[in-house]
């Protein structure tokens, strides 16, 4: 069989999360695509012995990890479950990733930056996490990276959708409430809709099968509707 004609087996991790959800939408939107979903329950990426397991029952292309601790203020007082959570447990994925010739697509986040940019961000960009959160992702980057060198790593911002609590949500709930509101004007971001961040890693994914190989893609980070 050629590789164009080839079902991809794509594992979605941390599948109840935002991101997660919006890929459970697209499912059967991609007749090449077989997708699998897994949540904390059953799969804990920081078990290796629960992702090998699954590995092993299944032929995995591709591996989009949406698993993440993402309590950004909670992380202040919460460094060693964010570190384990986002640095090592995503290095225990990339090697298991790595051993099963999966290609680990990992999504990272704009605070692996200091903010002090004038300017949009670019991949070249040198990182500098002023948080813990942030570190603790420029971690998993390099672990992933390290551990299974074909790691796509996408950063993203300010995800909003219809899961979860995020910003836009609380904004719509707000203004239901309220006569008027109160906002900080002192932080700039692109809140980013996570459906697009899915729907553009299913691009990338595409175009790798077009190819006709896993692709070996460098840093990609997408920002509000650039490339959908
Ligand atoms: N949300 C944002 O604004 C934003 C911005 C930039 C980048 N990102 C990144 O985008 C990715 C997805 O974010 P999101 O907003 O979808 O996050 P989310 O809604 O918090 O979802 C993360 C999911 O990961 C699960 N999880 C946590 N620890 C796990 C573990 N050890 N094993 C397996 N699953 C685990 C969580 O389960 P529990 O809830 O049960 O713990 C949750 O379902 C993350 O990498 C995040 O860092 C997010």
């Amino acid at each position: 069989m050629f590789l164009a004609d080839k079902i991809l087996t794509i594992l979605v991790t941390g599948a109840n999360g935002q991101l997660g959800n919006e890929f459970k939408i697209l499912d059967g939107n991609f007749p090449y695509c077989q997708f699998l979903f897994v949540g904390k329950e059953e799969v804990n990426i920081q078990d290796i012995a629960a992702l090998s397991k699954y590995f092993s029952g299944h032929s995995i292309d591709y591996c989009i990890n949406c698993a993440a601790y993402t309590a950004v203020d909670k992380a202040e007082s919460e460094k060693y479950f964010a570190h384990l959570t986002n640095a090592e447990a995503v290095a225990t994925l990339a090697k298991v990733c790595n051993k099963n010739k999966t290609q680990l697509i990992h999504i990272s986040t704009d605070y692996v930056f200091d903010g002090t940019a004038t300017s949009p961000y670019k991949e070249t960009d040198k990182p500098n996490p002023v948080s813990v959160y942030g570190k603790s992702k420029l971690q998993g980057e390099q672990l992933a990276m390290e551990h299974c060198p074909s790691t796509i790593v996408i950063r993203t911002s300010w995800l909003y959708s219809a899961f979860k609590n995020n910003f836009v949500k609380t904004m719509l709930r707000l203004m239901d409430e309220k006569e008027s509101i109160n906002v900080v004007n002192d932080q700039v971001g692109t809140p980013t809709y996570a459906a697009d961040v899915a729907l553009a890693i299913m691009r990338i994914i595409k175009s790798n099968k077009k190819q006709g190989a896993p692709g070996h893609l460098p840093f990609h980070k997408f920002g509000n509707h650039q490339l959908v």
